[in-house]
């Protein structure tokens, strides 16, 4: 594999594969060995046309990690602002010999165009499109669920740690604008893990009966009848909803709706983890109770991603060798 661009892309074998290659990257860390030589006089350039904190710091730990030379770029205070094209953008990258370009882009189908229209060839990562993918942060959150809830003592499956199968995930909340429901439910259903997205109507995106997950419009039902291991709460978007993009309930009908807080929290199962991608709406679609109680692993989730990224750039650079 060249490019990493979504996670309908990865096979089982693929996913299984980049999160053994994090668990071995994060136990370097564990370790303290905080730097490996292994992309030594490599560059990385982090190529974000959108705001990000996780994403572009993770990506950036990441590459130093592995000892690479890291360019960051963003749009804002770049030539983008004087009317610069994406193509000559990429020109430019090539020109300074990039070998890895993590794009964050607002329209979905960017990180695409950059891999495959020939300015440039370095391997491409989708570090986020518009409402479309956001491969790695799927990979993070499959190798946090892997961590808490597969093969250990306090999961539910018993299997060999390998993939999630048997687990059910409820992912909810605004999945209409979310690219992180979208590489979600490709990536953990491929992993055998059971998806139910809960949204309301307004909020679902149009042809959503053909992806390969249950819907539902009641989160109290799914969460009584589903018995879900992990809630994975999306953040609404409301930066994404104008222009008719969407109707969004009244934020108070909306947490009341669709928020996790203490009340929904008591009923988990004993074992099931509380994730969220970041940034948080706190009070809106996750109450402070929810967001920094024990079951959270927001936290470790943003800890997860440098070796996850680790993972994908050391395999995208090194692995094809
Ligand atoms: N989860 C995520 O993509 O966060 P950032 O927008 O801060 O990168």
């Amino acid at each position: 594999m060249k490019h990493l661009l979504s996670t309908a892309d990865l096979s089982r074998a693929d996913a299984v594969h980049v999160l053994d290659t994090a668990a071995e990257m994060a136990a370097t860390q564990s370790r303290e060995i905080k730097k490996l030589p292994t992309l030594r006089g490599r560059t990385v350039v982090n190529l974000f046309f959108e705001d990000s904190t996780r994403t572009r710091i993770s990506f950036e730990t990441a590459a130093k990690r592995l000892s690479a030379d890291v360019i960051n770029f963003s749009a804002k205070g770049s030539s983008v602002s004087k009317g610069e094209s994406l193509k000559d953008t990429a020109l430019t990258l090539q020109a300074m010999g990039a070998d890895a370009v993590v794009c964050r882009h607002q329209a979905s189908g960017a990180p695409h165009l950059l891999a495959h229209a020939g300015w440039l060839d370095a391997a491409v990562v989708n570090a986020g499109d518009g409402t479309h993918q956001h491969p790695t942060q799927a990979l993070l959150d499959a190798f946090t669920l892997r961590r808490h809830l597969v093969g250990g003592a306090q999961g539910p499956t018993a299997g060999s740690g390998s993939d999630l199968a048997g687990l059910h995930v409820a992912v909810v909340g605004d999945v209409l604008h979310s690219r992180v429901a979208r590489s979600n439910v490709s990536l953990l259903t491929t992993l055998g893990a059971r998806v139910t997205l809960v949204a309301p109507p307004t909020l679902v995106p149009v042809g959503v009966e053909a992806w390969p997950c249950d819907v539902s419009y009641d989160f109290d039902g799914t969460l009584a009848d589903g018995k879900p291991d992990a809630v994975m709460m999306l953040r609404v978007q409301r930066e994404r909803m104008s222009g008719g993009g969407g109707f969004f309930p009244s934020p108070l009908e909306y947490s009341r709706a669709y928020g996790l807080d203490a009340r929904r929290l008591a009923t988990l199962p004993d074992h099931a983890i509380v994730m969220h991608p970041g940034p948080m709406n706190r009070g809106l679609e996750i109450s402070a109770d929810a967001a920094d109680s024990p079951r959270a692993v927001i936290v470790e989730q943003v800890a997860n991603g440098v070796a996850v990224r680790m993972a994908v750039l050391y395999l995208l650079l090194e692995g094809n060798r």
